[in-house]
Order: structure tokens, then C-alpha cells, then sequence
């Protein structure tokens, strides 16, 4: 029998850690499977999709900047890809159709939980409304929190978030000039992806209190500025989003073979091997 087959699909992709990630992870549990990264531009996405079928994938992640695009090509959606409107998972059912599901939101959830950042009944503040907010914001209003907001450079991005969001529980938001009057977060979250251009939406001085926890979905380079900006202001703790990438990645290992691996030996292993260069 040929080795189980899985990937990861995004644009640019070399850099991904994934495949090290679902390595250990099979290694973990005992499961052999190959996971393998593979660049696919938008336009080709689909052709691609079908090759990797043909050569007997079983699943796979989808990243940026195909998640939404990868939404609309589903046989079908799990609640949580069809509330974001984006999926990172495929997982190919037996008639050989993709189910797509969306792992992000659980992965920020269990590291949190990891780091002891409560939620319930708290202030969370989100920077950005883009695909990587729709994808988080379910599991966080699951949570329970007092309220969450929003706030966008583009403030109908924020407004219309919140409004499809509203059922779930209580959620505003509107432009980045609204954050003035909120007063400090308890949990902050930078979902922008402003950093990856070097610059940071610029933030006021009351949102970042001694109680507030920061917490920025980037890792590496592209999540310093606004960490090294909450440590500046005094923040209880700054996080990168590496314990998100892991927990994602637990939660699609799951969906694919049906067993949760441990992703804190993972996770460990993966800082020091970035800390290394
Ligand atoms: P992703 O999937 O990473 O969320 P996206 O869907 O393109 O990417 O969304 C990017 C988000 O970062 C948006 O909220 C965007 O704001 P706009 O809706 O106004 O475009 C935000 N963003 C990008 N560059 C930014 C900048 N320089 N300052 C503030 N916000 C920025």
C-alpha cells in the first residue's frame, strides 16, 4: 500500500511549516502519511486540485490566498468554513468530493487556552476584518466574551463583519477611530495584514492596559512590530500567532485521521528551530 497522501496549497508556499508540523505529528501518533507543500496560484488552484486527487490526496490545507476561493469549490462546508467563508482544510470523502472545514479559529482557541487567556466574560478587541478575522471570529464569540469588537482601516469591512457575526453573540465594528472611546482591551488580537507590509495601524494610547493580553496571528518577523508596540505600552503579555499554526494543524490532523496529536512538543520544537534562524 503507497503512503497516505496530504498538503498544503498556497501562493507563495515555501516557506510553510506545515509539512515539518504533520511530520512530527504522524511520527507522534504512529500514522504514516507523506505531507507535502505545494505552490498553487489562484488561477491554476483547481487544476492542481485535481491532480493531486488523481495521485490519490486525501487531504489537505489551504492557505493564503486560497481559502476563500477554495470555500466556493466545495462539495460541501462544515458550519464553520460556511460561517467564515473560508476553509484551510479539504478533506476528501469517499465519492471523492472535498468537504471544507476551517480549523483557524480552534487552533487560536486551544492556544489560548494553552496560554491561560480567558475570554469569557472579557473585552476582545480585533484588529482587521480580512479573511483571517471571518476565520476566528465564531470560535471567539463561542467563547463567551462581554463583547468583541471589530476595528478596520475600512470601516464597512468591520460594520459588515459584525452584522453577519451578530447571532453568535455581541459583536461591533467599525473603523480604526472607534478604538478612542472603547477604553483598554482585555485581549487584543492583530488579524491585519498590515505587518507583512512593515507598517501597523496606528493604535490609541488607552487600548493597551498593564491587564491587556496581545496577541498577533503572524509569527516570526511579520508579527514583531506589534508585539514589541504592546510590550512598549506595558501589555501583561504579547503572544505570536506559532501556537495557532500548531493548533490548527492538531485540528486538521483530527478531521483527517480521526486522533488529536499533542501540538505543545510540536510547538517547541518548531521555536527553537526559528529561533535558530
Ligand atoms: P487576511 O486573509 O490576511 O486577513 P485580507 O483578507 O486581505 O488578508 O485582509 C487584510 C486585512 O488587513 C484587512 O482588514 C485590511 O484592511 P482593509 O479592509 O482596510 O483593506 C488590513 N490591512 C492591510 N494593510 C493595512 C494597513 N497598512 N493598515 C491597516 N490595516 C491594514
Amino acid at each position: 500500500m503507497t503512503t497516505p497522501l496530504y498538503a498544503v496549497f498556497g501562493h507563495p508556499i515555501a516557506h510553510s511549516r506545515s509539512p515539518f508540523i504533520h511530520a512530527r505529528f504522524g511520527e507522534q501518533t504512529g500514522i504514516a502519511l507523506r505531507y507535502v507543500a505545494i505552490d498553487a496560484p489562484p488561477e491554476q488552484f483547481m487544476e492542481i486540485l485535481w491532480d493531486f486527487r488523481e495521485a490519490g490526496g486525501r487531504g489537505a490545507n489551504v492557505t493564503l490566498p486560497l481559502k476563500e476561493y477554495a470555500a466556493g469549490h466545495c462539495a460541501e462546508l462544515s458550519e464553520a468554513a460556511a460561517r467564515a467563508g473560508a476553509v484551510n482544510t479539504l478533506i476528501r470523502r469517499a465519492d471523492g468530493q472535498w468537504r471544507g472545514d476551517n480549523t483557524d479559529g480552534i487552533g487560536l482557541l486551544s492556544d489560548l487556552a494553552r496560554l491561560g487567556v480567558p475570554l469569557a466574560g472579557r473585552t476582545i478587541v480585533v484588529l482587521g476584518a480580512g479573511g483571517a478575522t471571518r476565520g476566528i471570529l465564531g470560535p471567539l464569540l463561542a467563547a463567551a466574551p462581554a463583547r468583541l469588537h471589530i476595528a478596520n482601516r475600512t470601516p464597512e469591512k468591520a460594520e459588515e463583519l459584525a452584522l453577519h457575526f451578530a447571532a453568535l453573540g455581541p459583536v461591533t465594528g467599525g473603523g480604526l477611530d472607534t478604538l478612542a472611546a472603547l477604553g483598554p482591551a482585555d485581549v487584543l488580537i492583530q488579524a491585519t495584514s498590515a505587518t507583512r507590509g512593515g507598517s501597523l495601524p496606528v493604535l490609541p494610547a488607552g487600548l493597551i492596559a498593564p491587564h491587556t493580553i496581545a496577541y498577533d496571528l503572524g509569527y516570526g518577523a511579520a508579527a514583531e512590530p506589534f508585539l514589541a508596540l504592546a510590550r512598549a505600552r506595558g501589555a501583561a503579555a504579547a503572544h505570536d500567532g506559532l501556537g495557532m499554526l500548531v493548533g490548527q494543524a492538531a485540528e486538521s490532523f483530527r478531521l483527517w485521521h480521526g486522533l488529536r496529536p499533542d501540538p505543545a512538543s510540536v510547538l517547541a520544537e518548531l521555536r527553537a528551530l526559528l529561533a535558530g534562524g
